[in-house]
């Protein structure tokens, strides 16, 4: 049957048929709000090519913690800024260490807030790159060794669930072995399974102080090219353990996403990277865009290619406009 029987246009008449007949919606109840936790005091720093992000202290950082809560955000992914960084990053199992004192903070003075810890090295090495480095490149099998240590140590400060984003093979079988054999067996591990070499994390480095000092991360992250290889990354941390896979960046990726989500039963996260959330805030103040509408489509299409649970730096706009 077609035109003039079949037409579209009739289930688009009013906001109230358009309501009944919307496949997708956004809740709050999906999204996780990344955080910058810098060591030191009174600090609380605008990103320049992240406006409304911040590196905020802890003695800072309650007005974003009271603001997520308030707003009924369920989770927060939290990244550090140490004092202190060396060769291999030994900073991120120190029990001293501010992502340890950060969540040992959240956790005390804000029990219902579900506390995520991205498990890296990049912040923390002096060269920016996400291991241990052999002969200019990372060292996979020392590296996990030093994961160890890592998360066995994020997770004794509180944190409820740990994040690997540094694309090293057998990381997610190396956490899990880690976890359980501390006792750990309950901390779900959301791998950032398919992460791709991305130009999009720009504006992340410069907030998290982690840009390589010399090459790129094309050894360990994936080539934008390849979408098969991204089903071997997803089906390898599966049967390692994860929990829950990601696909990072999600905007220009979301054929992944849809991949991922159509293939396996997981919970399935994606990324909005740093990169995606500075090209949205620079046209909008540019006025060459709505802002808040192209932000709320932009969402709104990764959940549509398949997200379960979306990472942005929008979680709080976001929130705001769905309360209203
Ligand atoms: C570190 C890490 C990066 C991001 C999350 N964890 C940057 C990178 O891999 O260089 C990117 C996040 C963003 O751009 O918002 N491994
Ligand atoms: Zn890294």
């Amino acid at each position: 049957m077609s035109f003039p029987v079949n037409r579209l246009r009739r289930l688009r008449k009013n906001e109230n048929i358009r309501r009944l007949v919307r496949e997708n919606v956004l809740t709050v109840d999906d999204l996780i709000y990344p955080i910058f936790v810098e060591d030191g005091e009174n600090i609380e720093k605008e990103i320049p090519s992240m406006p409304g992000i911040y590196r905020y202290s802890i003695d800072r950082i309650s007005k974003e913690l009271d603001e997520v809560v308030r707003l009924n955000i369920p989770a927060v992914l939290l990244f550090g800024i140490p004092s202190h960084k060396d060769e291999v990053g030994s900073d991120t199992w120190n029990e001293e260490g501010i992502i340890q004192k950060a969540v040992r903070y959240i956790k005390q003075n804000y029990p219902q807030l579900y506390v995520i810890t991205d498990v890296c090295f990049c912040e923390y090495t002096s060269h920016g790159h996400c291991g241990v480095l052999h002969n200019q490149d990372v060292d996979n099998d020392e590296t996990l060794e030093n994961t160890r240590k890592q998360v066995i140590s994020h997770v004794k400060a509180g944190a409820d669930m740990v994040a690997p984003s540094g694309m090293m093979d057998g990381v997610v079988k190396t956490i899990r072995e880690a976890l359980d054999s501390a006792g750990f067996y309950h901390i779900p591990i959301m791998a950032y399974s398919a992460k791709f070499a991305s130009s999009y994390y720009g504006p992340f480095r410069e907030a998290a102080d982690s840009t390589p000092a010399f090459g790129d991360r094309r050894t360990y992250q994936m080539d934008p090219a390849n979408r098969r290889e991204a089903i071997r990354e997803v089906e390898l941390d599966i049967q390692e353990g994860a929990d829950i896979v990601m696909v990072k960046p999600a905007l220009s990726y979301l054929d992944i996403i849809r991949d991922i989500k159509d293939r396996f039963l997981l919970p399935v996260a994606a990324y909005n990277v740093s990169g995606e959330y500075s090209m949205i805030k620079a046209a909008g103040k540019l006025g060459w865009i709505d802002e808040k509408k192209v932000m709320i489509e932009t969402i709104l299409s990764m959940k549509r290619a398949g997200a379960d649970i979306i990472i942005t730096y929008f979680a709080k706009e976001v929130a705001r406009i769905l309360k209203q």
